[in-house]
């Protein structure tokens, strides 16, 4: 009889964003009248920049004919945007990455809960607490993080780094020093971010102790503070300690296109072996590329049009975020966030739960965000609300919570 991987019975309930579409759809079902806005999950509602579409059409177009057709894409990606990647990513930003140590994919949620397939089992992971989901998760699949505590909602084996009000949401440095490290700035779900130099620190620890970052970079183009890197390479001995994750669904808009890349430095080594060669046997073995219409809209992400126009919907999305970040402090809330990122973190009021308030806010605003819980146990007591949505809904939603 076969046996099925039970790590998969150990993860607890579904999904956080699956959960929490079905409660909105069972809410919707029960209240067809109800006009909702979701500023659930951090998923764009602006249309693909016009040097995009531009880009994709041409393409297409040339998928039309036997001369211009395209089929598999090269394993890693096609050179046309790992260098465009490499110059515009990188090198303008004095960071030393070549174009053959990034590998494009379908998307950083991929990579991010794939790159854990080329570490020993018996590593020890660092999270953030809150954290992104994917992380923990896959982890948990591949057996790695032990067992589960309901009441405390932490696994045995994994060591969480509480990001709260008390310590500015920056990870401490943790008691027990972890083989691989995920960090992700400007951070989901709190919206904060660190210094470069809080950076540094840890590409310091990283490399001291023989540890691995595993960076998410996902919301970069969301900074707009001088003293916030763009890339960990911009950090001093980062290329022998980190693996650095991006996407183009924010910054660009591609959450249903689908892009992203993965770095990983030639430096990076456990021992002889570079952790490159067995990514890219990974990539090689399990992947067959991003389609070659979605790469030439990737290229022309970096094009003069493209940046033009993304910079205007970075700012629209941003402006979102200050008309939610200043709504919610007129309305009395905490809040924090917001300023490097589309996310804002805001405390639950009256001692609410995260899921308490989750309920309040759709019955009596009919307005969906993320409970902090669901991100973990030190998102307790916190809510998150994303500045993805329209400008019209972001300004309506402020209001009904305002009179709610
Ligand atoms: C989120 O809401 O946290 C994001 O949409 C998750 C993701 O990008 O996969």
């Amino acid at each position: 009889m076969f046996k099925i991987n039970d790590n998969y019975l150990k993860l607890p309930g579904s999904y956080l964003f699956s959960t929490i579409a079905k409660k909105v759809n069972e809410y919707t079902a029960a209240n067809p009248d109800k006009d909702i806005i979701r500023l659930g999950i951090g998923d764009v509602t602006q249309p693909l920049a016009p040097a995009i579409i531009e880009a994709l059409h041409g393409a297409v177009d040339e998928m039309a004919h036997a001369e211009t057709f395209h089929g598999y894409a090269p394993d890693l990606g096609y050179e046309f945007l790992r260098s465009a990647i490499a110059k515009n990513d990188y090198a303008d930003r004095g960071a030393d990455i070549a174009a053959d140590e990034i590998f494009v994919s379908d998307g950083a949620k991929c990579d991010s809960g794939n790159i854990q397939e080329i570490f020993a089992q018996d590593n020890k992971i660092a999270v953030c607490d809150p954290v992104y989901p994917v992380y923990v998760d896959t982890n948990v699949m591949a057996g790695r993080t032990g067992t589960y505590d309901p009441k405390t909602e932490t696994w045995s084996d994994v060591i969480y780094m509480p990001c709260t009000a008390d310590n500015d949401f920056a990870p401490d440095f943790p008691d027990e020093v972890p083989d691989i490290i995920y960090l992700c700035f400007p951070n989901n779900p709190t919206g904060s971010t660190i210094t470069k130099d809080q950076l540094q620190g840890w590409v310091d620890y990283a490399n001291k102790n023989g540890a691995v970052i595993i960076y998410d970079a996902a919301y970069e183009a969301y900074i707009s503070e001088d003293n916030v890197a763009h890339t960990i390479y911009e950090c001093e001995g980062a290329r022998t300690c980190a693996i650095e994750l991006k996407s183009f669904s924010k910054n660009a808009g591609f959450t249903g296109v689908r892009l992203g890349y993965a770095v990983v430095p030639k430096d990076l080594k456990c021992g002889d072996v570079r952790l490159h060669d067995l990514w890219a046997r990974r990539h090689g073995t399990k992947y067959n590329g991003a389609p070659y219409i979605v790469q030439r809209a990737g290229e022309a992400v970096y094009s003069d049009a493209g940046k033009e126009q993304l910079k205007k919907q970075v700012g629209y999305y941003m402006n979102n975020a200050k008309v939610i970040f200043e709504g919610l402090k007129d309305a009395g809330y905490t809040v924090s966030g917001g300023v490097n990122a589309p996310y804002i973190w805001l405390k639950t009021p009256d001692q609410m739960t995260s899921w308490e308030f989750f309920d309040y806010l759709l019955e009596n605003a009919n307005v969906v965000g993320t409970p902090g819980s669901g991100f973990g146990p030190s998102g307790e007591g916190y809510f998150r609300l994303t500045a993805f949505g329209s400008y019209e809904n972001t300004v309506a939603a402020m209001e009904r919570i305002k009179n709610m």
